[in-house]
């Protein structure tokens, strides 16, 4: 068994599964194996995709695996969680951008089969009716990649008194603003709104894999696998997903106290 990685349970069912890492390569390198294998494993695979700093080192794995031909995205479809509003997809720091940037301007992707949330449409809302209507017509994405806010969001759903389900317009709070001040020149610069899947669109993926690193991550982390499911912790509700791989690493797995090494 490798030592640089460790499969933690609760002991109390097998739909999450929970990985803990020595260093952020392992998380990446385990978590890219588990999308390849979700696009090779499909004839025409779906991939929900995520933004942020937690999977640049997964999307570095696929763009290795690509390279030496042990993966191939001619077939695949991407449909990303998130977008700022309003911002083109040509500004650099949309999601979009991001996404080009990161993955898709490295692999062989047929730029036709991606899709982002739509934070330049005229109308918003319909923006995300739209896109609600795609992810329904597919059925659900194949896997869903996350990454987790500080404090327990997944794409932008904050955390607030209700779940809401669909894609859907969301005013960031003023503790993502912050954590996302790092990209932009200046705070005032961070959108204050952003386009989002919903906690019910999320829930629609067959598999759900969050990645997380860094002591930042650890009470989120703690909360959503061993706390009350509720939208105060929207990562929460991932305890009543079928087929969820949460990878962390050490740190961010330093608050868990029912999650312990499998004996
Ligand atoms: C990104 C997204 C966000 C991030 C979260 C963590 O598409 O939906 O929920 O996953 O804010 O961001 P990082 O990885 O930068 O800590």
């Amino acid at each position: 068994m490798a030592t640089n990685a460790t499969w933690y349970t609760n002991g109390k069912g097998k739909n999450v599964k929970v990985l803990v890492c020595k260093d952020y390569e392992t998380l990446s390198k385990r978590a890219a194996g588990i999308l390849a294998a979700v696009v090779n494993g499909n004839t025409n695979p779906i991939l929900g995709l995520a933004t942020g700093s937690s999977p640049v080192g997964t999307y570095k794995e696929l763009i290795k695996m690509n390279e030496e031909g042990t993966l191939d995205f001619s077939k695949v479809r991407t449909y990303n969680l998130d977008e700022y509003y309003p911002l083109e997809p040509t500004n650099d720091q949309s999601y979009h951008y991001f996404m080009n940037y990161n993955l898709f301007d490295h692999v062989n992707i047929d730029k036709n089969n991606v899709h982002v949330p739509d934070g330049n449409a005229a109308d918003i809302e319909k923006a995300g009716t739209d896109y609600e209507a795609m992810l329904d017509e597919i059925g659900g994405v194949d896997i869903q990649l996350l990454g987790i806010g500080n404090n327990g969001h997944i794409g932008f759903n904050e955390p607030t008194d209700t779940f809401i389900g669909p894609t859907h317009v969301v005013e960031l709070t003023e503790s993502t603003i912050q954590a996302n001040a790092r990209f932009f020149e200046k705070i005032e610069d961070v959108p204050t709104k952003a386009i989002s899947m919903g906690i019910g669109s999320i829930m629609k993926a067959k598999k759900i894999l969050l990645v997380a690193n860094g002591a930042g991550k650890a009470d989120a982390i703690a909360k959503t696998l061993e706390g009350p499911i509720t939208p105060f912790v929207p990562a929460s509700i991932l305890q009543l997903h079928q087929d969820v791989t949460i990878i962390i690493d050490e740190a961010a797995a330093a608050n868990l106290k029912e999650y312990k090494p499998e004996a």
